[in-house]
């Protein structure tokens, strides 16, 4: 990528045209300044939801997906030829990722693998050079997202985490109305999320799939015996490889509580729930409730129901002014103190690709830093979800330290703050 753009005159004339279609500013400059004449290659890692970003990325002006990689061929080939479908060029199906890392001519890795691998990959892309977009959460456990941070300002790469409602044009106006005191003071907000998962039985050790290179999936997380029932998907549920709910959805809506409130790490963090629904080989919570302490200023509450649907709401901001109730798209209620609603947002959306447009015109305009979830703010989202799951498994409080989340006195805790790695695949900045 050489060619160098004039910013200005994208801003200007694709700002006008978004923002007629009813675009926030935020998400105009970040098409405007991603359609411009310098190509981006990409290489997608883990086709499952890496998939649907492999044809998010293929529609991206001047932009090539170049690799799609899965260590199940299977998925590697359907997503190749679906890719060709929306480019018109087939990328080349592979199963180890590390020939995106070898390949000069790409800029930027994709990860969408499971969470054992988020850290790990991403820090070895920024030690290849590359930018990285990394699926949520960014990290398996809190050390890794500060090693992430660190790899990141080493290497001076782009960092975007993948909690794509941050490019949302209804999101970015509700962020905005906040942050401009449309509630008052945000002293509280409640985030809530339900589904109706079904069991997933107990596992058995099978013969590895012909289709599957099981070495490679583990990757950083220390051996286990293949199981029939971890591969693909239920590895959510389980520590070694996921972080359960709260990980998995609950952090896009703590990632939105933290951004409207202003704040960066709690001080206190309390975990109830626990499996309750199931007899089977899951381990994380599907009934959890999270409750985080912001120095007496704030609390944020997070609430999830896996195995029952009943209950709505998304995310709700309590300020001294009003309320501000919004939902997963970014439409939105507001209400004044008397609980009238005062304004009402009908029309908002988020895609990928809003996201992914932020994320390039990062690159193209070499600014790392200037990301709508830029690493470092995803961390302290993601760690959020550490700090809940891991009150969850010692049974307690944390108390933690509000310049970087760590928890204070308990060793038995801290001790979760990091992982063991299988040897020769330990995360090295
Ligand atoms: N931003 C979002 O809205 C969103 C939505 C869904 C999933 N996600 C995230 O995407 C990630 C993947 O989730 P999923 O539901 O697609 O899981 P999944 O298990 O269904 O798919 C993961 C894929 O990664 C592949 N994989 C594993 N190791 C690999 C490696 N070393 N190289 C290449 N491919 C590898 C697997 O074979 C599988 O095809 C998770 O971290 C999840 O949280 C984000």
């Amino acid at each position: 990528m050489s060619d160098s753009i004039n910013r200005r005159n994208f801003i200007g004339t694709s700002a006008a045209s978004t923002a007629a279609a009813g675009l926030s500013l935020s998400t105009a400059q970040a098409l405007a300044a991603s359609s411009p004449n310098n190509k981006v290659v990409v290489g997608v890692m883990g086709l499952s939801r890496g998939a649907s970003l492999a044809d998010s990325y293929a529609k991206m002006e001047n932009v090539e997906v170049k690799y799609v990689c899965d260590i199940d061929s299977t998925r590697a080939e359907k997503v190749a030829e679906r890719v060709e479908g929306v480019s018109g060029k087939a990328p080349q199906a592979i199963g180890d990722f590390r020939r995106i890392l070898d390949d000069k001519q790409v800029d930027a890795l994709v990860c969408a693998a499971p969470n054992h691998w988020h850290g790990p990959a991403t820090i070895l892309g920024c030690s290849a050079g590359k930018h990285v977009y990394v699926e949520k959460p960014c990290s398996h456990n809190p050390r890794e997202g500060e090693l992430m941070i660190e790899a990141a300002r080493k290497h001076k790469r782009a960092v975007q985490v993948g909690t794509q409602r941050r490019s949302g044009d209804g999101w970015l106006d509700a962020i905005a109305k906040l942050h401009a005191g449309a509630i008052g003071n945000v002293y509280h907000v409640r985030a809530f999320y339900a589904s109706a998962r079904p069991s997933i039985g107990k596992g058995k050790p099978v013969d590895v799939p012909s289709h599957v290179d099981y070495e490679l999936w583990q990757g950083p997380a220390p051996r286990k015996p293949y199981l029939s029932n971890v591969v693909h998907y239920n590895w959510h549920w389980r520590w070694h490889w996921g972080n359960g709910e709260l990980g998995n959805n609950g952090v896009h809506t703590l990632d939105l509580c933290r951004w409207g409130a202003n704040v960066d790490f709690p001080t206190q963090v309390t975990s109830s729930g626990g499996r309750y629904h199931w007899d089977d080989d899951q381990e994380t919570p599907d009934t959890h409730t999270v409750s985080y302490e912001f120095g007496g200023k704030c609390q944020i509450t997070w609430q999830g129901t896996s195995c029952n649907r009943h209950g709505a709401g998304f995310v709700t901001f309590y300020g001294d002014k009003g309320t501000l109730d919004v939902d997963s798209n970014g439409k939105y209620k507001l209400y004044d103190k008397g609980d009238k609603v005062v304004e009402e947002r009908k029309d908002a959306r988020y895609t990928n690709e809003f996201h992914i447009a932020n994320f390039l015109a990062a690159i193209r305009n070499d600014k790392p830093l200037d990301l709508a979830a830029e690493i470092a703010e995803g961390h302290k989202s993601t760690l959020l979800c550490h700090l809940g799951n891991i009150s969850q498994r010692v049974g307690r409080s944390l108390s933690c330290d509000p310049r970087n989340g760590h928890i204070l006195n308990d060793k038995e805790a801290m001790e979760l703050w990091g992982r063991e790695y299988e040897p020769g695949w330990e995360p090295k900045v």
